[in-house]
């Protein structure tokens, strides 16, 4: 079996994050979102994947995962380049994909509990394709499966306005070849895509078998803000933590906290866990690092109170005030005006940023 992971599409929804990079590598709990589908998939022992690239941020994407070696699987990239939709982007891969089996896994996307459970539930029957799906409170506003008794899949549809099911697809999907002759038979949807819903339906209208599968633990779409936060909060609570780090004696740190061994905890600085602390950053004297906050690698934090934040690296943040449920993207320079006459808030903010003051 084969594997492929989505890493195109345009991210506009994490505007400006993605004006400078793509969605894929932003970091969760100090580690690019698309390295935990890397993994997921190895784990299940998928080596062989694919990796499609759009136009955003193709080279960075090649630059993190390189050949795959360093994460223990073998990548091909193929390039979609505009984001025709989910399905268009599978179509991509037939080449690349042959006769195997696959799974396709949506970069932005992090499952606690892997793809296994999905694939050998698959394997089990004759079955062209097997979706993941997992039980929501308002199934009006997802992709709805209707299944029978069996687990076999009998229906798909998008948003309903009645929903005959309250089971959601989540991103992740076994396929095989099959698909790509219901690929090509689609039009695209109202919103312009060809969708992979519209595929799986296509497949199920000439009789062949959808396997479904309700996956355990929690999965998260990675695409707006506060689902990064969200996700990030998901897995530091599954982290135990360990203080690799530089911690001065007259620090305060408490709770599972991962420290990196070039990390530094200045003395009077207090830190309350679950946080992770990237390489090469220090958190000052005076400062207060709260639960639920990543801070990446190459920052300096001085007298300020951070909470439910992830701060991407390679930033100065010292201002005096509380920082809280914040995104902060790479570089950036969070400085206090106090002493400055007049009195107010002074801001240097790029094209779609978003601030609650
Ligand atoms: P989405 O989050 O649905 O789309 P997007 O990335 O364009 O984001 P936004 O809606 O905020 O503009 O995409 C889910 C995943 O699939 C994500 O990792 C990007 C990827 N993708 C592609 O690779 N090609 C595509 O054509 C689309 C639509 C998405």
């Amino acid at each position: 079996m084969k594997g492929i992971v989505l890493a195109g599409g345009l991210g506009t929804r994490l505007r400006p994050i993605t004006h400078t990079g793509p969605k894929q590598l932003v970091p969760v709990a100090n580690k690019p979102v698309i390295q935990y589908a890397i993994e997921d998939l190895r784990d299940a022992g998928i080596t062989d994947i694919g990796v499609i690239l759009g136009n955003l941020g193709r080279d960075d994407i090649q630059s993190f995962l390189g050949d795959g070696s360093e994460f223990g699987v073998e990548i091909t990239y193929i390039v979609q380049g505009n984001p025709l939709g989910l399905a268009h982007t599978v179509g991509c891969a037939e080449e690349f994909v042959e006769e195997d089996d696959f799974v396709v896994y949506l970069g932005d996307n992090i499952h606690n509990n892997g793809v296994t459970d999905l694939v050998e539930s698959f394997k089990t029957g004759d079955y062209v394709a097997g979706i993941a799906l997992q039980e929501v409170e308002n199934p009006g506003q997802f992709g709805i499966a209707e299944t029978d008794g069996s687990d076999n899949v009998t229906r798909l549809v998008e948003k309903p306005d009645n929903p005959a099911s309250d089971h959601a697809l989540v991103g992740i999907y076994v396929l095989s070849p099959a698909v790509f002759d219901a690929i090509e038979t689609i039009e695209p949807s109202w919103r312009g895509e060809l969708e992979i819903t519209d595929a799986m339906q296509e497949l199920l209208d000439k009789g062949l078998a959808v396997d479904s599968h309700v996956i355990e633990g929690w999965w998260k779409d990675t695409g707006k803000p506060e689902d990064i936060l969200k996700a990030n909060r998901l897995v530091l609570d599954g982290r135990p933590g360990s203080l690799n780090g530089t911690v001065d004696e007259n620090a305060d740190v408490r709770g599972h906290v991962d420290l990196h061994e070039t990390a530094t905890i200045e003395g009077r600085a207090v830190v309350r866990g679950p946080v992770s602390i990237a390489a090469d950053t220090v958190v000052e004297a005076g400062t207060y690092v709260g639960p639920y906050t990543s801070v990446g690698p190459e920052t300096r934090l001085s007298s300020v109170q951070l909470e439910n934040s992830v701060i991407v690296g390679e930033s100065e943040i010292s201002s005096d005030g509380k920082i809280v449920d914040s995104l902060v993207g790479r570089a950036a320079t969070v400085t206090s005006a106090s002493g400055l006459l007049p009195e107010g808030r002074r801001l240097v903010i790029g094209e779609q940023s978003n601030l609650k003051l």
